[in-house]
């Protein structure tokens, strides 16, 4: 296997050949023994200097690519959109070249408009890592939900993922779909018909309105939050009944394989697409997935930074 990745950049899955996706789950694999240690700190990228440029609310995600960054030793920054120069009418291409001008080797961009990393990758000299677009990608997620479904059942090829709920708003499902089927798995997207994209064909995951038809085929059920903030107006009647027919709960646990497990890619609701009960059980893995989160985003790092010669985590 080749040691280095294909690409500059992480901006969408479509950028990652199968092979990158191999070599970033094994590196992570290296750099996650190196989180379970006392000093969970390696010189890998001393000297290098990395921005996280967040415009948009995240917490779980701007805080797992500061620990990424600071436990290989980079130099992080963060900048979020009150601290930016964006809410003084700064244009992003400006933001782009001042922050260029300070020679920064990497930079991690959320925004709120899909495209926007690529605008960067363009008007800057450095590597660009997406941590979400609008509704377009979130390749990391997707990376890191690989990892946890690798390291809890064993394999990737052929597992049965099904990705349930808002799949029209998510850029998690915008990644999480392609990456499943570059290693062999099948995804399938499960959603009332208002939560579906216009076109779900070109996802290219098998499509479904019932829940409870495909549960016991299943060997992940993926739960994501209704991005309420993004929809325009209620995309169901109410929320018990998207709860109702679309929430993971103990029955709908108990209809599927006795090895099959929950994910969600946080924040979650509780009481809505899933049950505090399913949350709270040992089949949902969602603090594994916040875990690998750091390994992946070190993995990524990493590779697009060249590392040293000697091992990730020698
Ligand atoms: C997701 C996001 O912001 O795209 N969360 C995350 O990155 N962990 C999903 C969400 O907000 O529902």
């Amino acid at each position: 296997m080749s040691s280095s990745l294909s690409t500059q950049h992480i901006i969408s899955m479509e950028d990652l050949t199968a092979e990158d996706i191999a070599l970033v789950l094994d590196t992570a694999e290296s750099f996650k023994e190196v989180n379970e240690r006392r000093i969970k700190k390696l010189p890998t990228l001393r000297g290098r200097t990395i921005i996280n440029l967040f415009l948009e609310p995240s917490t779980r995600t701007r805080t797992s690519f500061e620990i990424a960054a600071k436990r290989l030793s980079a130099d992080a920054v963060n900048m979020t959109a009150s601290a930016s120069a964006t809410v003084k009418g700064e244009s992003l291409r400006d933001t782009a070249q001042t922050l260029s001008a300070m020679a920064c080797d990497l930079i991690v961009v959320r925004h709120k408009y899909a495209g926007a990393p690529e605008v960067l990758a363009e008007c800057m000299d450095t590597h660009v890592i997406n941590g979400g677009d609008g509704m377009h990608e979130h390749p990391t997620q997707a990376l890191l939900d690989l990892f946890t479904m690798k390291q809890s059942l064993g394999h990737l090829e052929g597992l049965t993922v099904g990705i349930v709920g808002d799949i029209c708003h998510s850029r998690v499902a915008g990644s999480l779909v392609p990456a499943l089927r570059k290693v062999g798995a099948r995804p399938i997207i499960i959603a009332p018909p208002t939560l579906l994209p216009a076109r779900p064909d070109v996802l290219g995951a098998e499509v479904s309105t019932s829940l409870d038809d495909v549960l016991p085929e299943l060997d992940v059920a993926y739960m994501l939050r209704i991005q309420m903030e993004r929809a325009e107006g209620m995309p169901f009647p109410s929320v018990r009944e998207y709860a109702r027919l679309f929430g993971m709960n103990s029955a709908r646990l108990a209809a599927m394989k006795p090895s099959a497990l929950v994910m969600h890619p946080g924040p979650m609701n509780r009481g809505v697409e899933i049950s505090s009960a399913v949350a709270d059980s040992d089949r949902a893995i969602v603090l594994d997935q916040v875990n690998a989160g750091v390994a992946v985003r070190m993995a990524a790092m990493y590779l697009l930074l060249g590392g040293e010669s000697g091992g990730a985590a020698a």
